[in-house]
C-alpha cells in the first residue's frame, strides 16, 4: 500500500532493528565489516563506501523525494560539487543569478579552471534561459526559491528546455523540502539538499544529498566518486539527520503559518521597501509558487527603505532572531546577507534575510516591529 507523505517522513528507513527489536534506528558506528564468506557478496564493508545508518537515511530521502536513489553527502557544497564534478572539459552549465553563494563560488572559482563553461542567468526568464543552454548545454541547474531573492522558477518548464537540449536538469530544494515541492515529479533528474537546514531541523548537522529520479549511471558513476573523494556523512550526523526526517511535516507546518503572519507585517511596515516571500500575492512568482509548491515556506527576504544602514542596524538589533548564517531550525535567524557572503555576493545592500522559525507568530513580529521602528527614529 502507498504510504502519505506524512506517513513516509516517520517510517522511511524506520524498520524496527531486526538484532535487538530497538524502534529507534541504532547508530553503527563501526569503519569496517567483517567479510562475507568466500562466493558471497559483502552487504556492508567499509564505512566510506556504505554503512547501515546513511544507508536508512537514503531510503528515507529517496522515498521523501520520491527519487530511485539517494545518495548522503558531509555538507551540501560536497552535494552540489558531486554533481558539477561530472561536467567535462568543453561542457557547458547554465546556474541561476540568484542562488546559494557557495554555489556561485564554485562555478566561478572552480569550473572555469578545468575549460567547463558557465553561464549564469535569470532562471525565472524562460526566454533567456533558453538562449542561454543553446544546444550545447550539459547540465541547467535551478534553485528554488533561490537564497536569498526567494525568486521562484517554473521547474518543469526548465526541465523541458533542458530535456529538450539533452542535458540534464538539477533542482537545490533546500528552501522547499519535499513537503512543499517535488522538483522530480516536475522533471528534475537530479534534485540537491543542504540536510543541514530543515531536514536536521536543529542547527546541529551538517549534511547533504543528493536523489535521483533513475538509479542510472548516472548516479552509481556519483556514488563511485562519493566513495574516491570521502565526502561521506558520519553515521551520528545520519542519524541526526534521519531523526529530524520524523518531525519535517510537522515542522514546516508551523514554519509555514508563522511566516505568512510574519511576511504579511513587514509587507504592511512603512521601513520596508520590499518583501522576497512568494505567498504575497504581489511577489513576481507566486502564480508559479502557487502551481508548483504546497506552500510557501518559511524563509524569506525585506529590503529596507533606509538602505545599508538600516538593514545592518536591523540585523543587529532583534532580540527573538538571532543574527546569524544558516536558516532552517527551530530558532528564527535574521542576516544581512551581503555582509556575510564575501567576495561572490550579489546581494543588495539594503537585503535582510529571515529564517522564520517555530516560536510564537505574536512574539517574532514583536521583535522586528521593534528592531524597524528603532531604525526610523
Ligand atoms: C540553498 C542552499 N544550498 C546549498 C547550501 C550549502 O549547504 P551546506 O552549508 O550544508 O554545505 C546552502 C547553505 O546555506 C543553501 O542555503
Amino acid at each position: 500500500m502507498a504510504h502519505k507523505f506524512d506517513t513516509l517522513a516517520v517510517h522511511a528507513g524506520a524498520e524496527p532493528d531486526p538484532e535487538t527489536g530497538a524502534v529507534a534506528a541504532p547508530i553503527h558506528l563501526s569503519t569496517t565489516f567483517v567479510h562475507a564468506p568466500p562466493g558471497e557478496t559483502d552487504d556492508f564493508s567499509y564505512q566510506r563506501d556504505d554503512n547501515p545508518t546513511q544507508r536508512r537515511l537514503e531510503a528515507a530521502l529517496a522515498a521523501l523525494e520520491g527519487g530511485e536513489r539517494a545518495l548522503a553527502f558531509a555538507s551540501g557544497m560536497a552535494a552540489v560539487a558531486a554533481v558539477l564534478d561530472t561536467l567535462q572539459r568543453g561542457q557547458r552549465v547554465v546556474v541561476p543569478e540568484d542562488c546559494y553563494v557557495g554555489t556561485r563560488g564554485y562555478v566561478t572559482d572552480v569550473l572555469p579552471e578545468r575549460g567547463i563553461e558557465v553561464i549564469t542567468v535569470d532562471t525565472t526568464d524562460l526566454d533567456a534561459v533558453k538562449s542561454a543552454c543553446g544546444d550545447g548545454v550539459a547540465l541547467l541547474w535551478a534553485e528554488s526559491p533561490s537564497n536569498p531573492r526567494m525568486r521562484i522558477s517554473d521547474l518543469a518548464a526548465l526541465a523541458q528546455i533542458a530535456h529538450a537540449r539533452g542535458a540534464r536538469f538539477a533542482c537545490d530544494n533546500t528552501f522547499a523540502t519535499p513537503v512543499l515541492q517535488h522538483p522530480l515529479a516536475l522533471g528534475a533528474d537530479v534534485v540537491m539538499h543542504s540536510t543541514t537546514k530543515y531536514f536536521g531541523g536543529h542547527s546541529d548537522v551538517l549534511g547533504g544529498a543528493l536523489v535521483f529520479a533513475r538509479n542510472d549511471d548516472f548516479a552509481e558513476y556519483i556514488a563511485a566518486r562519493r566513495l574516491l573523494t570521502g565526502a561521506i556523512l558520519a553515521p551520528f550526523s545520519a542519524w541526526l539527520t534521519l531523526r529530524g526526517c520524523r518531525s519535517l511535516p510537522a515542522r514546516m507546518a508551523l514554519h509555514c503559518a508563522n511566516a505568512r503572519k510574519v511576511a504579511g507585517f513587514l509587507a504592511a511596515h512603512p521601513a520596508v521597501d520590499r518583501v522576497n516571500w512568494p505567498g504575497l500575492p504581489g511577489h513576481p512568482g507566486h502564480a508559479t509558487a502557487q502551481r508548483q509548491m504546497r506552500d510557501f515556506g518559511a524563509m524569506m527576504s525585506i529590503e529596507l527603505r533606509g538602505g545599508y544602514d538600516a538593514a545592518v542596524a536591523v540585523a543587529r538589533s532583534t532580540g527573538i532572531f538571532t543574527n546569524a548564517t544558516s536558516l532552517g531550525g527551530c530558532e528564527s535567524l535574521i542576516e544581512h546577507r551581503a555582509s556575510s557572503e564575501g567576495a561572490h555576493t550579489h546581494s543588495p545592500p539594503a537585503l535582510v534575510r529571515l529564517s522564520v522559525g517555530l516560536e510564537d507568530a505574536d512574539d517574532l513580529i514583536a521583535d522586528l516591529s521593534r528592531a524597524l521602528d528603532s531604525t526610523q527614529s
